[in-house]
């Protein structure tokens, strides 16, 4: 059973990381990269360090305005499917990577399975949430992380192909974890002590291209007087120069970094100051306090559970929080087994002979 998956965005290579191993076991998995993301920090450190398949397809799409982007991986994407002419096409979260590749499917009637459907924010200004309710209306497979994931896709209607498996990002830390502590040397080679730190994450549109957010993000983080350890992503990096905004010598901006890395930093920071969906997740795995600079979120049981706290991008909420959100309760099991990837290979088998 030949399978074309569509990878684009870091968090992509992520998930890809702990879904394409086992994967390779039971079908031919054909990998094709857009180019999203482009730079070594953000694509090529991941299939070096996590030992993901090389791609078949590169398509060099690169950065660009929505429609642009998205259109032109459209096109290159559709060309692959007509020469591959895969049993399936599998696309991960809600970038644009992943809407282009559900819609070229969907076209082709070719099969589309969506792994981490069913999220919501219900903030339909964000890029992100119309590319995952678009791609879940027109997947047939819908891996879902979460029982609130499965509930949302029942309110609009959607109860075929939905399979609640977990999330291949848990997956994906358990895994990881053990391998970034034995072969990370981030805070040797940052001279950083466990737990003397935060580390902050910001890349999302909503904070990064209005003025008065960033400002306010900057600002909180300026003011709280605590050692952060800051991997900034490009978007960021560039706002924040256009901007002319002056982070406070307490900010430490390091490049974008590897995984293997990130968990090591993460494992050990103080507290997680963050926008980013993935982060929020592997904060709550990890059992370390997140504090997530947005006005809603789409993991709403880190929150029910107190481990998550959201912030907005107020400055007094967020020096608040860094000084005083110290969560304590024992924390639930979401989001699976850790086993996300296994449960979803019978479904894929099953598929046809079912015919769902
Ligand atoms: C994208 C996803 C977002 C995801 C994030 C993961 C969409 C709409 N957004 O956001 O859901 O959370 O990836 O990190 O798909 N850039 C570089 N080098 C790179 C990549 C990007 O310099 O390798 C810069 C470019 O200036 C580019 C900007 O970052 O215009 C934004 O990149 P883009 O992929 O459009 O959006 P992200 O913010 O990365
Ligand atoms: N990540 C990483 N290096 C970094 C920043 C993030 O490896 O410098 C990882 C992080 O651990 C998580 C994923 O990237 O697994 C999250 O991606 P991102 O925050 O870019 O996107 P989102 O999850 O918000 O879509």
């Amino acid at each position: 059973m030949k399978i074309v998956t569509i990878l684009g965005a870091r968090p992509q290579f992520i998930k890809a990381a702990a879904v394409s191993s086992l994967f390779s076991r039971y079908f031919d998995e054909i990998l094709v990269h857009t180019g999203q993301h482009y730079d070594a920090n953000m694509s090529d450190v991941f299939f070096e360090e996590l030992n993901i398949p090389n791609p078949k397809y590169h398509l060099n799409i690169g950065s660009g305005s929505h429609g642009a982007m998205t259109g032109a991986m459209l096109t290159e994407i559709e060309k692959v499917l007509e020469i591959e002419k895969p049993d399936f096409v599998l696309v991960y979260g809600d970038t644009n990577s992943t809407i282009a590749g559900s819609l070229a499917a969907s076209k082709l009637l070719i099969p589309v399975i969506h792994v981490e459907a069913g999220l919501r924010s219900f903030n339909k200004a964000m890029p992100e949430e119309q590319n995952r309710i678009l791609t879940d209306h027109i997947s047939d497979l819908l891996f879902v992380p979460t029982q609130t994931a499965a509930d949302h896709l029942k309110n609009e209607g959607i109860t075929k192909g939905v399979h609640l498996v977990g999330d291949v990002m848990y997956d994906g830390i358990l895994h990881f974890t053990k391998i970034a502590q034995e072969k990370s040397n981030i805070l040797e080679e940052l001279n950083l002590n466990a737990g003397e730190f935060l580390l902050c994450t910001i890349h999302r549109a909503e904070n990064t291209n209005s003025l008065e957010r960033l400002t306010a993000i900057v600002s909180g983080l300026n003011a709280c007087k605590e050692l952060v350890v800051l991997p900034l992503h490009p978007r960021t990096l560039k706002y924040i120069t256009d901007y002319g905004l002056k982070l406070a010598d307490t900010i430490r901006v390091i490049e974008p970094v590897g995984y293997l890395d990130m968990v090591r930093l993460e494992s050990t920071a103080k507290k997680i100051v963050t926008d980013s969906g993935g982060i929020q997740k592997e904060a709550f795995f990890l059992g370390i306090p997140c504090i997530t600079m947005r006005d809603e979120t789409e993991w709403v049981e880190t929150v029910h559970n107190g481990w998550n706290i959201l912030v907005g991008a107020n400055e007094a909420k967020i020096v608040d929080a860094i000084r005083s959100f110290n969560p304590t309760s024992e924390r639930k099991t979401y989001f699976g087994e850790g086993n996300a990837s296994q449960l979803m290979v019978d479904p894929i088998l099953n598929y046809k002979k079912e015919g769902i």
